[in-house]
């Protein structure tokens, strides 16, 4: 008989996600794993507590929970190692501690997520870390703004609510010629759809908040490295004590049984209304990387599997200052939609956004940039509703 392990290293993702981070053999048949809750770990004598020779030492260390979501994770990215962190913001924060010391250069995508640039420009410049912002779009030329002090290279493709796509592979040749650790936030296309260390990330992020979670009722953040970057990462974590809990990694486990099913339907749904607003007269533009309009839709068609639930719509309006006044009136019009932060849940939310912290990639010109996440719902009554929006804000 063929191994677990084997037949699974060969299965499809659906089959993976159903049976990786668990094996009930060791949990007398039972299928998930226990929630092991733990702060103190006891040793059998002084001897193993001296040496530390056993398996688990201290919560903050992991318990067997931490460690099934780790492992499940691990099968995903194809990583070495990956730590738990109580936000995908901490699993941005983590490693940049991690990988920088006073007096280094650090590049970040003009397109961050905009809590990495706030880090960014508060703590880590306060800790000594020069931050240069660069084109999303820079692909190989990003070798010209390395400096002999430049470490980290930190990238997120497709970009924070304007959806840029990135040469992932290029940026990372280039960064790796000169030394640095390239970074990725990797929440939009998940493990799924787009592997990063496989096109030379060293570092790949995951706000599990999003997809993995999927029910809008959870906090956390994975972090998976390399192997040359997988010793330098757990230290920091150790040193740092952020940890994920076990209740909170049992979900998670929980949600990613699912996690392929759901993003196939936040795919086809999105994909639906991305491209029938792409139709409208009052839509100036729909930035979606898989649309074909898109630019940077040939690096998406290029490396990524697929596309998940959250893209964004320029209103067109004639002058800008309407956009307020037509956003809120589209955003006020909708009755399923929630107003609401975050995304990769089950229920559908919109959110007028704001780029002015942009520098680089600036905001579109032609309307309010308003986004949406697409949830489970059935999409011709997320269409209802979207017409609505957009009828309320013609009217004002
Ligand atoms: C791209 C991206 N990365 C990270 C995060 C942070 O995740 P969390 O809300 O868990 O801190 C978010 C949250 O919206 C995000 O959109």
């Amino acid at each position: 008989m063929t191994d677990r392990k084997t037949i699974l290293a060969g299965a499809g993702v659906n089959t993976r996600l159903s049976h990786t981070g668990n094996n009930p053999a060791d949990y007398h048949g039972f299928v998930n794993p226990p929630v092991v809750r733990a702060s103190t770990v006891l040793f059998p004598d002084a001897k193993t507590m001296e040496t530390r020779a056993q398996k688990y030492i201290y919560g903050t260390r992991g318990t067997p929970t931490t460690d099934a979501l780790c492992e499940a994770i691990d099968a995903l990215e194809g990583s070495a190692g990956t730590i738990l962190v109580p936000s995908g913001l901490a699993a941005v924060t983590v490693p940049f501690l991690a990988f920088l010391s006073a007096g280094d250069h650090a590049l970040i995508v003009d397109s961050v997520y905009f809590p990495t640039r706030h880090f960014c420009t508060t703590m880590l410049t306060r800790l000594g870390v020069t931050v240069e912002y660069y084109d999303p779009m820079i692909g190989a030329g990003i070798e010209s703004l390395i400096r002999a002090n430049t470490k980290l290279v930190h990238t997120e493709a497709p970009g924070s609510n304007t959806f840029e796509m990135q040469d992932i592979a290029a940026i990372a040749a280039a960064a790796h010629r000169h030394g640095c650790v390239v970074t990725m936030d990797n929440t939009w296309a998940t493990p799924l759809y787009f592997k990063p260390l496989d096109h030379g990330v060293d570092i790949s992020i995951h706000a599990a908040t999003k997809y993995p979670s999927g029910h809008s009722d959870i906090l956390m953040g994975t972090v998976s490295a390399n192997a040359t970057h997988w010793a330098q990462l757990k230290e920091a974590n150790l040193t740092l004590g952020i940890c994920g809990s076990p209740d909170d990694s049992y979900q998670i486990l929980r949600g990613l049984r699912t996690m392929g099913l759901r993003l196939e339907r936040h795919q086809e749904s999105t994909l639906n209304l991305a491209r029938w607003l792409a139709e409208r007269d009052d839509v100036a533009r729909v930035l979606h990387p898989a649309l074909p309009s898109f630019p940077g839709h040939d690096l998406w068609k290029r490396d990524f599997c697929g596309s998940s639930g959250i893209f964004s719509i320029v209103l067109k309006v004639e002058s800008e200052d309407r956009f307020k006044a037509k956003a809120h009136a589209f955003l006020n019009a909708l009755s399923l939609f929630g107003l609401g932060y975050s995304w990769g849940g089950y229920e559908s939310l919109a959110v007028h956004v704001s780029l002015s912290d942009r520098t680089i990639s600036k905001a579109p010109t032609e309307g309010p940039v308003l986004r949406l996440q697409i949830g489970l719902e059935d999409v011709a009554d997320l269409r209802k509703d979207i017409e609505a929006g957009l009828s309320a804000a013609a009217a004002v």
